[in-house]
This record gives C-alpha cells, sequence and structure tokens, in this order.
C-alpha cells in the first residue's frame, strides 16, 4: 500500500515566544523541521510527503526536504484545517495508510515510527503514539483549587505520528470540521465517529516543541540518542 505521510507545519508556535516559527529555530545547527523530516525519511524513505505551509511563510527552503516525492499545501486556520488541506490535495486511495506527524516532534525515533506503521497496518481504527501518565492528575476548580485525583491508570498523552486509512481520516476530519468541533489530534476526529484507535505505547522523549525552554531540551534528547 502506498504510504502518505502528512506533516502540518502551519502553526505560528506562538507560545515559544520567538522571532520566526517554531519550525525554522535551530536545533544542532539546523532548522526543527529539517531534524523532524530526515527523522520521518529514515524510516520511511518512499512515502510521500505532503507538508503544510503558510502561503506567506518566507522561512522555508525545499533544501531541507530529504523526500523524493513531497508535494506542499497551504496551512489552514486550525492545525485540523491544515490536515485536511492536505488530505484534499492528493491522489490517494481510500486503504492507503496516512501518518500525520507534527514538525513540533523532532525527537521522534525511528523505531518509534516502525511500531507506529507496524499498529496502523493491523488496525482496522489506526493508532497513535502514546505514553502512559506518570503523575497523578488533578480535577480543578475555576478558581484554581484541587478537586480530586482522576485514576490515572486509563490516562495517556497521544503523541504523534497518528496513522489511519485515508478514506475513514478524510471521513473523520470532514465530519468534525462540518460540526465546528475543535480537534487537537486526528485520533479525536477518528473517535467522534465511533472508532477506537490503537494506543501503541511510545517513548517518553518524543517531546513536541512548545515552550522556549523545549528547545535546550530537544537538542539533548537528539544529542543523547546518537549516543
Ligand atoms: O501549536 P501546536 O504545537 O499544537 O501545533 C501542532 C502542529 O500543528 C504543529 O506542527 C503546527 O505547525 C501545526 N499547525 C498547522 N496549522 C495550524 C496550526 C498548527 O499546521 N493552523
Amino acid at each position: 500500500d502506498p504510504l502518505w505521510l502528512v506533516v502540518p507545519a502551519a502553526g505560528q508556535g506562538r507560545r515559544m515566544e520567538a522571532n520566526r516559527p517554531k519550525q525554522y529555530l535551530t536545533l544542532l545547527g539546523r532548522p526543527l523541521l529539517a531534524h523532524t523530516l530526515e527523522r520521518l525519511h529514515s524510516a520511511f524513505p518512499n512515502a510521500r510527503l505532503v507538508l503544510c505551509l503558510d502561503d506567506d511563510d518566507h522561512w522555508f527552503a525545499e533544501k531541507w526536504v530529504p523526500f523524493a516525492d513531497w508535494q506542499r499545501v497551504t496551512g489552514g486556520e486550525e492545525r485540523m484545517d491544515s490536515v485536511f488541506n492536505a488530505l484534499t490535495a492528493i491522489d490517494a486511495g481510500d486503504n492507503d495508510l496516512v501518518l500525520v506527524h507534527d514538525v513540533a516532534r523532532p525527537c521522534v525515533t525511528r523505531e518509534d515510527l516502525l511500531a507506529l506503521y507496524q499498529a496502523v497496518q493491523h488496525h482496522a481504527a489506526g493508532a497513535l503514539l502514546a505514553m502512559p501518565v506518570a503523575d497523578t492528575m488533578k480535577r480543578a476548580s475555576p478558581a484554581g483549587a484541587s478537586l480530586h485525583s482522576e485514576p490515572r491508570d486509563a490516562l495517556w498523552h497521544a503523541l504523534t505520528p497518528q496513522g489511519f486509512r485515508y478514506g475513514q481520516l478524510y471521513r473523520a476530519i470532514n465530519d468534525a470540521r462540518n460540526r465546528h468541533t475543535l480537534v487537537t489530534d486526528e485520533a479525536s476526529a477518528v473517535e467522534a465517529l465511533g472508532d477506537a484507535p490503537q494506543l501503541v505505547s511510545g517513548r517518553r522523549d518524543n517531546l513536541k516543541v512548545t515552550h522556549p525552554d523545549d528547545l535546550a531540551l530537544a537538542a539533548a534528547i537528539l544529542t543523547s540518542q546518537r549516543d
């Protein structure tokens, strides 16, 4: 089956408080985006890449794309709109596999990528990298008081990539957009249609670079993974 990789990279990354979108911040001498694409390419060298970018993004350079087969699509208002634009732009079959991966997760390992891919092939509802919650989870009042602890044994952090069959993912995101419900990952859209994607336990260091401190942390993780 053909494999498609969708990388939403059209966010502003405002929480980063930087002078440029976070995917272009320098990590070990190269932009974050270049690291993320290289990791994806190491696991899936023959995949077809769809990169969602802002139309007025003047930071992007094609030299950072290691894939032979790739295209650029215009990002949307929200992450889900960017992914929808990607799904609309490609000529995929209903059963083609689509993996969606945040550009902001440069530390994902080849092993985790391949494990996720395996799971997507074997679970009709799709699969996502995830990790069990380690901290005690609190339910807060609007005023910020701790009301009670939530049982954490069934709680997971949703990471990316998340992978699905093209037709299933297209329907799920199309539905979410029509309902005007904001979904923050692909699995949420798929779950809303009654499917239950498989959680694939991934590494704890698959960090999403979000806040200023995360850049140094991501550099340390990438360095440690090379040793
Ligand atoms: O802002 P956040 O880190 O949650 O964004 C997750 C991913 O979605 C990032 O890779 C970001 O570039 C992307 N995104 C997008 N289009 C948007 C918003 C976010 O492609 N409108």
